[in-house]
């Protein structure tokens, strides 16, 4: 399916309304592969078919379907080792520290696409805890969210595929948190249920403050323009707990657009603590 240049506007279109993601030019290729599998599983013949009727009777689901397969969702285990190492060695312990008192820790992954990113968090918990941090007394919760209720249905499952496995999970993660299941590997109802998911769409808001110690915002906020990135920074703010930490994908530079996030950066990783 090819796909004419008034229909790839319309689709920019829409996922800059509903996602506030940005779609440049010269991205046809993309919107073709992945808005084709959505017009042949919708029932229409061809892109240009698809487009037509949304214009002219916009479906939700349909346009929602549309948006999610356009939200992309590449992701894989312990992405950025380098920042997992530093979540290991110092956030996480800072954060337990911090957490002393109440021994309530909240962990928020925002845009956790397949949960690779949240079941990493999760892994390093256990790891920290030398078991189940909730035996240990611990309430502890990664709050794992993401616009695309694809990838929640996926990420809730935690089956992955030998490949997706093989994509930065160490082999002592795989022996000690997953099983066979027919040719892919389940993860363990253990690490499972530490993480919660739930759809949240970044730029319509969410009521708050949800107080976290922890948030990752990883390889998301670059597909946003300036401003989108700012509203939702001034969020993201107020829901961390004094002296929480955020920790950014390694292409954003988000302390140079708000000057209340100290940055903690170090090479490739971007992680900063807030200023108050
Ligand atoms: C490249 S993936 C990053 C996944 C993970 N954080 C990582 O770094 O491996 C980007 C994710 O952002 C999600 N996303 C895009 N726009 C969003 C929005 N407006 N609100 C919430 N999630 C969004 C996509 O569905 C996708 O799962």
């Amino acid at each position: 399916m090819s796909i004419s240049a008034s229909d790839f506007d319309w689709i920019r279109m829409l996922v800059r309304r509903s996602s506030a993601i940005v779609i440049e030019d010269g991205k046809e290729y993309l919107a073709e592969s992945k808005i084709t599998p959505v017009a042949r599983s919708h029932g229409f013949g061809s892109i240009a078919h698809l487009v037509q009727e949304m214009r002219q009777k916009p479906d939700e689901k349909v346009c929602r379907a549309i948006v999610e397969a356009m939200a992309i969702g590449e992701t894989y285990f312990f992405r950025d080792p380098q920042a997992f190492q530093f979540l290991r060695t110092n956030m996480l312990p800072e954060a337990m520290a911090r957490a002393s008192a109440t021994k309530r820790l909240r962990v928020w992954c925002a845009a956790s696409s397949t949960g690779q990113e949240p079941y990493s968090v999760a892994m390093i918990l256990f790891e920290h805890f030398g078991g189940d941090p909730r035996s240990a007394g611990w309430d502890v919760r990664v709050v794992a969210t993401d616009i695309s209720l694809e990838a929640l249905s996926r990420a809730r499952a935690g089956r992955y595929s030998q490949q997706e496995v093989g994509r930065g999970l160490p082999a002592k993660m795989l022996v000690r948190h997953f099983h066979r299941s027919g040719l892919d590997w389940q993860l363990n109802d253990d690490v499972r249920q530490l993480v919660e998911y739930e759809r949240l769409n970044l730029v319509e808001g969410w009521s708050g403050p949800m107080r976290f110690n922890l948030i990752l915002m990883r390889n998301v906020l670059i597909y946003f323009d300036v401003e989108t990135k700012r509203g939702i920074l001034d969020r993201v703010f107020h829901d961390l707990e004094p002296g929480g930490c955020i920790l950014f994908g390694s292409a954003e530079t988000v302390n140079l657009l708000d000057a209340r996030f100290e940055s903690l950066s170090e090479a490739k990783s971007m992680w900063c603590r807030v200023r108050r």
